[in-house]
This record gives structure tokens, C-alpha cells and sequence, in this order.
């Protein structure tokens, strides 16, 4: 069967610990199917963001606690993430976070809303060999579709610790033509995500990319 995307991921096994695995048996509670899923769910908040590729959720978990009235959509394919994030969000009774636990294209294929005041990528996977270049997320066509989702005036923040794919999103966001660049900075440097610090202790630097969408 051909796949309509190109898989962005390696999908990891790792061991599910108990925990993760409490976290799992949630996931019908926690998390959206369809873009109108967010729609309704995000009536109740002031406010809706998306965070592509949580990982261990580190940043989610943050922002949800610091922003009560801004529903956070995290999308991840990792189960020992997903796992991880629904039993603190269970434990600690946290109810502004929803998960899609699927590649986040399949979300994004549907009929379009422009139901996101902001979407962050952090660190993407950097797919460093040039044969894999064609397996990295930020591509044209992906930006599109986040250009799609957003509202007008909408934030994208993206980060990497890979200088090369930097160079390659940088080219990426000037082709597009649906970004411009924004002053806000979103890097917490107390709130490092696991690869932003790997990235920092193997000597590398993070770039970021604050962008707005086009009007
Ligand atoms: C390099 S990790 C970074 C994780 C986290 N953001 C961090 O900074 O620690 C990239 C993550 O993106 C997820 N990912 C990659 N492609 C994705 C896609 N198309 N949809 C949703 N998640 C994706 C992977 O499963 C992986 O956990």
C-alpha cells in the first residue's frame, strides 16, 4: 500500500512502563479525532494551540499549567510519550490538554478551520543524511497546511539543533512566502525540551524560527 506521507518518524518501541501504560488505558478520554473535535472542544477556552511532536511532553505540560484558558492539542506518534503525558495530566488534574496520537498530517488533510492561534514544532526530527532529507516535516507543502489551520495573525514557532536542517527551513519558509518573521521569542531557557538539551550538551546551538502568518 502507498502511503499518502512519507513517514516524518521512526516510530520508537521502548519499553511502556506501568505508569505510561495507566496513561494509555485514557487515551479515549483525552483525545481528538478530527478537526472538529477542536472545534468544539475549543469553545470552552479563550484560546487554542497546537504542539506538533510533544515527545516527553515537557513543554506541553508547561504551557498547559501556566495558561488555564488556552485549550493545548499535542500531537505525537510515540506511545511512551502519550502514556507519560495523559497519567500526569490524570494525576494532577489538568483538563485544557487534548492529544491526537497520529501523524499530525492525517489531522491536518481535513476539511480546513483556521482554528489555531498558535502551532510549535520543537526540534522535528532532523533526518540529518541527505538520502532522508525528503522524510523531514517542514517542507512547502506542510507549511501550507499549517498556514491553513492558523487564524489570521496566527504564531509558528519552529526550533532545531540541527544547523543544516536550520538552513533548510530557513529556504523553506522564504519559498512558501505564507510566513513573515516576529520578535517574540518562545525559548524558555529553564524549560529545555530532552532534545533541546541533548542538542545544547553535545555543543550544538538551538535555532529558532518566530514567525506570523502572513496577512
Ligand atoms: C526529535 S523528537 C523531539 C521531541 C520533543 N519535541 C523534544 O524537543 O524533546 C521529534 C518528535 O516528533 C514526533 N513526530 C515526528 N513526525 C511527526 C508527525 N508527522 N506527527 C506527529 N508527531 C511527529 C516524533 O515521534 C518525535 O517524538
Amino acid at each position: 500500500m502507498r502511503l499518502k506521507f512519507l513517514p516524518s518518524f521512526v516510530k520508537r518501541r521502548g519499553r511502556i512502563t506501568k505508569r505510561q501504560e495507566k496513561g494509555l488505558k485514557l487515551l479515549n478520554k483525552y483525545s481528538i479525532s478530527s478537526v472538529n473535535d477542536i472545534k468544539n472542544e475549543s469553545m470552552k477556552f479563550k484560546q487554542c494551540c497546537l504542539e506538533i511532536g510533544f515527545g516527553n511532553a515537557e513543554h506541553l505540560i508547561y504551557q498547559a499549567t501556566e495558561n488555564y484558558e488556552t485549550l493545548f492539542i499535542g500531537s505525537e506518534v510515540y506511545m511512551s510519550g502519550i502514556g507519560s503525558l495523559l497519567s500526569y495530566l490524570d494525576e494532577n488534574s489538568i483538563s485544557n490538554v487534548r492529544v491526537f496520537p497520529d501523524d499530525i498530517r492525517m489531522l491536518l488533510d481535513q476539511d480546513i478551520i483556521e482554528i489555531f492561534d498558535s502551532i510549535k514544532i520543537l526540534c522535528p526530527d532532523p533526518w540529518p543524511k541527505d538520502k532522508h532529507h525528503k522524510r523531514r516535516l517542514i517542507n512547502v507543502g506542510f507549511l501550507q497546511m499549517l498556514n491553513d489551520f492558523l487564524k489570521s495573525n496566527g504564531s509558528l514557532y519552529i526550533s532545531t539543533d540541527w544547523e543544516n536542517y536550520a538552513e533548510s527551513i530557513k529556504d523553506t519558509i522564504s519559498r512558501s512566502e505564507y510566513f513573515v518573521s516576529s520578535n517574540e521569542s518562545y525559548m524558555n531557557e529553564k524549560q529545555l525540551t530532552k532534545f533541546e538539551k541533548r542538542g545544547i550538551d553535545q555543543g550544538r546551538k538551538i535555532f529558532e524560527f518566530n514567525l506570523k502568518k502572513k496577512i
